[in-house]
């Protein structure tokens, strides 16, 4: 069951107009908010990003907070698993074709969810690959835009050479992954890059830092080079689907050196498990009334 402009419906049933700037011109921005045991995750924290890059591209937020509590709620009982990716997005709405935004507009409003698999544990056990490439996105990355046509060349890049992940560079320094955000640690450090316009904000990077600093695991939030991306001892990459997922083979190479190069490494097995342990935890917490 999806949500479209009003009304929940099966998915064959959804028609928008071909003239909805979402298709034309990627002139829209989504959310993708994890729910476990049918309780969505860090929903607040979402909504307050949905909020962040409406404002961005200049589009009044169609909904007040409850009423997409409201719908993320319907969603989720709406469809049969009881962990979900709901996807949410807003677009512009339908217009005669022209670059500048139109005033006045009714924006098209969409919420559909997906089973939520999490990497299998022979992937969290083993570790994935990865590859390092140019990141040739605009600079506006922090908005969370449908026009995800970078995003999408590079992980087919990635995918070509059975890689999970590509991890992009721009002027010698680490950004993001195509679709997911990079930790690293190097002596023991976890280093994270800084938000800023050339990453997005990740949720789950939020909830990493948090544990960090709850657990008092050595970390610090600043740019890092290249250099030091491919002489990291660790590498993982955290996204809402993907939690904290170690990246044990870099551009056809072992991560890490000694005995547990091409392994997960010990600090991001921490991490993992602590990051499993808190979900388990806010999961367990009574509802929100
Ligand atoms: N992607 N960076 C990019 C470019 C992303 O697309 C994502 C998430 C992240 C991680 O953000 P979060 O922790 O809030 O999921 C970082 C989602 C899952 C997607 O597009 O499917």
């Amino acid at each position: 069951m999806i949500y479209l402009n009003g009304e929940f419906m099966p998915i064959e049933k959804a028609t928008i107009s071909v003239l909805d700037r979402g298709f034309i011109f990627g002139d829209g921005v989504y959310e993708v908010i994890p729910a476990y045991s049918r309780r969505p995750f860090r929903l607040e924290e979402h909504l307050v990003r949905l909020q962040s890059s409406l404002d961005a591209i200049r589009l009044a937020n169609p909904h007040p907070l409850p009423k997409w509590t409201e719908l993320v709620g319907r969603i989720i009982a709406g469809n049969p698993w009881e962990d979900q990716n709901v996807y949410l997005q807003v677009t512009r709405g339908a217009a005669k074709r022209d670059h500048a935004f139109p005033k006045g507009l009714k924006p098209t409003v969409f919420l559909m969810a997906s089973e939520l698999v999490p990497p299998s544990a022979e992937l969290v056990k083993y570790g994935a690959k990865a590859i390092v490439l140019p990141d040739f996105r605009w600079l506006r990355c922090d908005i969370k835009s449908t026009s995800l046509l970078g995003n999408c060349m590079l992980r087919t890049l990635a995918a070509d050479q059975d890689c999970v992940e590509a991890i992009l560079v721009r002027d010698g320094e680490l950004t993001e992954a195509s679709a997911s955000n990079v930790f690293i640690v190097k002596a023991g450090t976890v280093l994270a890059p800084p938000k800023s316009h050339l990453i997005l904000p990740g949720i789950t990077y939020d909830v990493v830092l948090e544990i960090l600093r709850a657990n008092a695991i050595a970390h610090e939030v600043r740019p890092v080079a290249e250099s030091e991306l491919r002489s990291a001892e660790e590498i993982w990459v955290t996204s809402s689907s993907r939690e904290v997922l170690p990246i044990t083979t870099l551009d056809g190479k072992p991560v890490g050196r000694g005995e547990k190069a091409g392994k997960p490494g010990p600090v991001g097995e921490r991490v993992y498990a602590l990051y499993q342990q808190y979900k388990a935890q806010v999961m367990r917490a009574p509802a929100h009334a």
